[in-house]
């Protein structure tokens, strides 16, 4: 199946990677190769762009849409992007791209289970091939184990009351579906609160983080990234919420500055060097256009480090 999918900071991130003509890049979430078009636009001949994602959906679509053959395509985890360059002959990128989370084409599409705007089967997980489903999640864990998920992964204030009402729930029959839940957590909301937006946001985007394991080993993903790196090859990514951008923010300062000594130390005795430098100090923002365009973008964050 064909999709669209509004890619966030096009021009900002493509930039950011300061594209060589015979360099070869990973888009490590290629989803609607919103990204991966315009740089393979700044591409030559030689040029190659090897796009990885864990949704089947984005890897047919590429096949359907993008009619390239400098564009190979990788199902899997970006956290296997080693393999994933081994794989393909490549040892080594001119630059990576991680433009992180969920496609529209995901969140639009009601039977992949992400959205609590559709009625549909309770599932969430980006690679439909395998996996736990976000109804398995629901059904399984303890009160415990789900107000943590809602707490930390979606800054839930109800999570008890709402992993307390999913238990009574679930006593009497499985929650199966995304209508199901999102009028349960509702229902655990204070009445005067629920004209504050859809009160199932923050515990369906914790519940993804979940069923995707969206915030491990993110950081390990990075770092193999980086040592994929020419010298002067650069690291883009694109994140959505504060705990994504806590992690990229914390591995970047770890490339600038690893140094592990006591401050009081006057010189380095730990031998850890820089591999990288900051081109953000701040991360890049989009702009109000942007902004107004396409609300997702509203949250994005980018940031940008440059190999040494
Ligand atoms: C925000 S979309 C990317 C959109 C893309 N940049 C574009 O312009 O069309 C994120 C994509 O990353 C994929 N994804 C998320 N986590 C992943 C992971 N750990 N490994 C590989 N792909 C992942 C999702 O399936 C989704 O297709």
């Amino acid at each position: 199946m064909k999709f669209e999918h509004y890619p966030v900071m096009l021009t900002e991130a493509v930039e950011g990677l300061a594209v060589v003509p015979d360099g070869i890049y990973a888009d490590c979430t290629l989803g609607g190769c919103g990204h991966t078009k315009k740089i393979l636009s700044l591409l030559g001949e030689q040029g190659r762009v090897l796009g990885i994602d864990l949704d089947p959906a984005a890897l047919e679509n590429a096949a359907l849409t993008v009619n390239d053959k400098r564009l190979i395509t990788w199902h899997g985890n970006y956290k296997d992007i080693l393999t994933a360059a081994k794989e393909n002959g490549i040892a080594k990128l001119n630059g990576a791209l991680f433009d992180l989370g969920v496609s529209s084409y995901q969140i639009d599409t009601a039977e992949r289970g992400f959205s609590y705007m559709h009625d549909a089967p309770l599932d969430m997980r980006m690679d439909n091939t395998g996996g736990v489903t976000a109804a398995e999640l629901v059904n399984r864990l303890s009160a415990e184990e789900l107000a943590k998920i809602f707490f930390e992964y979606g800054e839930e204030r109800y999570s008890r009351r709402i992993a307390q009402k999913i238990i009574e729930r679930r006593a009497d029959s499985p929650i199966e579906t995304t209508g199901g839940l999102a009028s349960l957590i509702a229902s655990a909301y204070p009445a005067k609160e629920l004209k504050n937006g859809n009160p199932a946001k923050r515990c369906f985007q914790a519940l993804r983080i979940a069923v995707n394991g969206e915030l491990d080993g993110l950081d390990k993903a990075l770092e193999d990234a980086m040592e994929l790196l020419v010298s002067g090859g650069r690291l883009a990514v694109i994140t959505f919420h504060s705990l994504e951008d806590r992690i990229v923010k914390n591995t970047f300062s770890r490339f600038a500055n690893p140094c592990t000594c006591p401050p009081d130390l006057p010189v380095c005795v730990c031998g850890k060097k820089p591999v990288a430098k900051i081109i953000t100090k701040k991360p890049v923002v989009c702009s109000l256009r942007e902004s107004e365009e396409n609300s997702r973008s509203h949250s994005a964050k980018l940031r940008i480090a440059e190999k040494l």
